[in-house]
C-alpha cells in the first residue's frame, strides 16, 4: 500500500460543481486519480459523494468545472461515450437486473464488445468472484446482497474499464462479505484498474487506498495518503467513530 503520488493522472477533476435546482451539492472541488491507484473518496451521508461520482459519468444534468480522463477533456461527452473510453460507474444500491441470470448480466457488461473478445474477459472476471460462476444460471434478484454486489462489480468489469468508480460497495452487507468484496476491489486494481471508491466505512475503505478525500458539504475538506488521514485526530473523531 505503498503510497503512489507521482503516477500520471487519469482523472482529473477541476472545481467540479453539481447543482439540483437551487441547491449546490458539491461546491468547486478538486480531485486527482491516477493510472492504477486506488483512491477513496469519504464523507457523512449528503456530503455530496455520490453527486461526484455521477457527474465524473456523466450522469448528472447540472455540472461546472473541468474534467479530464486519460489525456482529454470528457466534460462534454454523454455517458455511454465516456463508458466506450473506459469510464465504469457501480452505483448506489447495485442496480443488477434483477430477472435476468448472472450470465445474461454479465453479457449486458459487454454489449460493447464482440462475443469473440467477450469471451476470456468472461473467464477471468468468473475467476474473480468463483460464487458467481457457481450461479451462473441464477436469477440476479434471488442472489443474496453481497453476491448481488459482486455481480454489479463484475458486470462493471466487463467492460474492460480503466477506472472503475465505486459507490458504497460495502452498503448494508455483513463486515465478512464487506471484506471479501474490499478483497476483490483490491485484486482489481493490482490487476492495474484505477478505483475511485466511495465508502461509508472509512477505516476499511482508508485501509485499502493509497490516497483519500475526505467531503463535507459539497467541498473537500482533508486530502492525503491514506495512512496519515487514518491517524489524523478529526478523521478519528469524525469519521472513525473514536472520541478525542
Ligand atoms: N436528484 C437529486 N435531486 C435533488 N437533490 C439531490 C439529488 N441527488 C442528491 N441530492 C442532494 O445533494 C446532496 C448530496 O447528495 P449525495 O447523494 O451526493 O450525497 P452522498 O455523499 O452520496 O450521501 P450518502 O452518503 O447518504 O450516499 C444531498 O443534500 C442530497 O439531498
Ligand atoms: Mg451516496
Amino acid at each position: 500500500m505503498e503510497p503512489k503520488l507521482d503516477l500520471p493522472a487519469l482523472l482529473e477533476v477541476g472545481g467540479l460543481e453539481v447543482r439540483y435546482g437551487g441547491i449546490r451539492a458539491v461546491r468547486g472541488i478538486d480531485l486527482r486519480v491516477g493510472e492504477r491507484e486506488l483512491v477513496c473518496l469519504i464523507g457523512a451521508n449528503g456530503a455530496g459523494k455520490s453527486s461526484t461520482l455521477r457527474a465524473i459519468a456523466g450522469l448528472s444534468r447540472d455540472t461546472g468545472g473541468s474534467l479530464r480522463y486519460a489525456g482529454r477533456d470528457i466534460a462534454r461527452l454523454r455517458a455511454f461515450e465516456r463508458a466506450r473510453l473506459g469510464l465504469a460507474l457501480v452505483p448506489e444500491g447495485r442496480g443488477v437486473f434483477s430477472r435476468l441470470t448472472v450470465e445474461e448480466n454479465l453479457a449486458m457488461g459487454a454489449y460493447a464488445r464482440s462475443r469473440a473478445a467477450a469471451r476470456p474477459v468472461r473467464e477471468r472476471v468468473l475467476a474473480l468472484f468463483p460464487r458467481l460462476a457457481q450461479r451462473r444460471g441464477q436469477t440476479a434478484g434471488t442472489l443474496s446482497g453481497g453476491e448481488q454486489q459482486m455481480l454489479a462489480i463484475a458486470r462493471a468489469l466487463m467492460s474492460g474499464p480503466r477506472l472503475l468508480l465505486l459507490d458504497e460497495p460495502g452498503m448494508g452487507l455483513a463486515p465478512l462479505i464487506v471484506q471479501r468484496i474490499f478483497e476483490v476491489i483490491r485484486m482489481v486494481n493490482r490487476e492495474g484498474v484505477a478505483v475511485l471508491l466511495v465508502e461509508q466505512n472509512a477505516r476499511a475503505a482508508l485501509r485499502l487506498a493509497s490516497r483519500a478525500y475526505v467531503m463535507e458539504s459539497g467541498s473537500i475538506v482533508l486530502a492525503g495518503e491514506a495512512r496519515s488521514l487514518l491517524d489524523d485526530p478529526k478523521v478519528r473523531s469524525a469519521y472513525l467513530g473514536e472520541s478525542g
